[in-house]
């Protein structure tokens, strides 16, 4: 199976009314335990890679080529898109050269005006090549790559103008931001999430930030036409606390326990059982 667009599975998605997982690749290992959980339920999948992932993992190249190659080499069935994650104007013209099939361009922080301008350029080079292309509108708050913004809720009039760009799904600010919540946090702002998709119809909505969100918000916000839910700081963690494990229990002073792949094994199928546990949440599951 080759990397396809996520147009289709987006649009199959709102029509379908479940959202498709984007899953943040944060190192090889990651790639594995997204695939393998994605082919165990039979669900489309999305694997969003960000600036610094990127500069980490050999640049926009080394990850399509891999992505690919594991993808072929595990036999993966189900339909996988290769997607940038907030990718500056740079990035994602990178990206578009080099192997992925889905780009965000996130124009945010730019003036409204400067956001339509260069959305649509990058809506027409990717188009060209059949990529499918995320636009944003009100930034998402939190830290991601060291880049850190507040919160903000979108303009559904600014969402409508960008949605008419042609781009293929949005995302918008309600509220919600990347990494934990804060202990105030007023939750997502249905109403303001109702509006944006009044105006923009059957466009497929972005939540950034998935993480740590009770599951009746996500559960709502799906009902209200959220398609694409991005989740990354939660699989982190699980990766993170199942390697720690692995140290407290001394296994790696156990026989070969040294060694890297070992070490790394735990943390993998904690990335796993996550993703899994996201895509049930998400409705996905038997969907590709
Ligand atoms: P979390 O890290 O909060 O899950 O957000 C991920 C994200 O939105 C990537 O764009």
């Amino acid at each position: 199976m080759k990397l396809v667009s996520a147009k289709e599975m987006l649009d199959d998605a709102v029509k379908g009314h479940y959202a498709v997982g984007h899953f943040n690749l944060n190192n090889m290992e990651s790639v594995r335990a997204f695939l393998l959980a994605a082919e165990e339920m039979k669900s489309p999948i999305i694997l969003g890679v960000s600036g610094g992932t990127a500069k980490y993992m050999g640049g926009y190249r080394t990850i399509s080529d891999m992505v690919q190659d594991f993808i072929n080499f595990l036999g993966i069935s189900v339909p996988v898109a290769l997607h940038v994650d907030h990718g500056k104007y740079t990035e994602a013209l990178d990206a578009i050269e080099n192997g992925f099939s889905s780009v965000m361009f996130d124009g945010s922080s730019y003036p409204i005006a400067e956001n339509i301008e260069k959305t649509k350029e990058i809506v027409a080079l990717a188009h060209a090549k059949g990529i499918s292309v995320e636009a944003e509108v009100g930034g998402i708050g939190g830290e991601e790559d060291g880049r850190i913004s507040r919160g903000e809720c979108a303009d559904p009039n600014e969402c409508k103008m960008i949605a008419d760009l042609g781009i293929d799904f949005l995302a918008a600010g309600i509220g919600n931001i990347h990494g934990k919540y804060p202990l105030d946090w007023e939750g997502l702002h249905f109403d303001l999430l109702a509006d944006i998709k009044s105006k923009i119809g059957d466009l497929p909505l972005v939540l950034h930030g998935g993480s740590c969100i009770p599951d009746d918000q996500i559960k709502k916000a799906i009902s209200l036409g959220v398609s694409k839910i991005n989740v990354n700081t939660e699989c982190q963690i699980a990766f993170t606390e199942a390697t720690r494990q692995y140290f407290m229990d001394g296994r790696d002073k156990e026989s070969k326990g040294f060694t890297p792949r070992a070490v790394l094994a735990p943390g993998l199928e904690a990335t796993k059982a996550m993703c899994i546990k996201k895509m049930e949440l998400f409705g996905s599951v038997g969907k590709a």
